[in-house]
């Protein structure tokens, strides 16, 4: 379900990252009435203590668009020369008391799902995610992103939308 500040425990959310922590906590919301971005969670089935409820692994969404000639030589060559559209996964976190437990990859499907969706309304070439760390690397390699470049410091990777296409139709 898409965070809502008015039920979600934002501030108990930990998945061991503060620069995500604080994006779910402060910026997340903000972003959705800004209209930059979509945040959806996957919430707990029981209460926090202040009666809102726990956010047990969230994503953010948001439409971007990438320099074609970052992409592989042999995908560029069909691509017309101006910015290529892509689908954002900007975001991507699990709870530390949930992690490997299967929710980061209910997360990410969830994700690929909705963007596919959206995909049918309005195009994307690929879905793009930036990684933090080397772990979230591996774990987006296992569903078959692949390394793009190096964007602001963090390895940015990208599974084309025929893929999803694929993975859903
Ligand atoms: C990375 C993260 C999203 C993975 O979520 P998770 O719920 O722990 O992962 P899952 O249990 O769904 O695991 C899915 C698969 O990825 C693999 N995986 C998960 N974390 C991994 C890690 N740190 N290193 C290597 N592989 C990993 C699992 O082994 C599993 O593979 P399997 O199905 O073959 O066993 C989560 O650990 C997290 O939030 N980490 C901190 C924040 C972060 O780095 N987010 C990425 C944003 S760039």
């Amino acid at each position: 379900m898409e965070l809502d500040k008015g039920i979600h425990d934002r501030a108990s959310f930990d998945c061991g990252e503060a620069e995500l922590n604080l994006f779910i906590q402060t910026q997340a919301s903000k972003h959705m009435q800004a209209g930059v971005s979509r945040t959806m969670v996957l919430p707990a089935s029981t209460p926090s203590p202040n009666q809102k409820t726990p956010i047990c692994a969230f994503y953010s969404i948001a439409p971007c668009s990438i320099c074609r000639d970052t992409l592989p030589k042999a995908l560029v060559k069909k691509l017309p020369r101006y910015p290529v559209p892509v689908f954002l996964i900007a975001q991507l976190a699990v709870h530390r008391e949930f992690q490997g437990e299967g929710l980061g990859k209910i997360c990410l499907i969830n994700a690929l799902k909705y963007l596919w969706e959206i995909n049918a309304h309005m195009r994307a070439y690929a879905i793009i995610v930036d990684c933090l760390t080397d772990a979230a690397e591996t774990f987006y390699a296992k569903y078959g992103f692949e390394v793009l470049c190096e964007h602001n410091g963090k390895v940015r990777m990208f599974l084309p939308m025929k893929t999803v296409v694929r993975l859903f139709c």
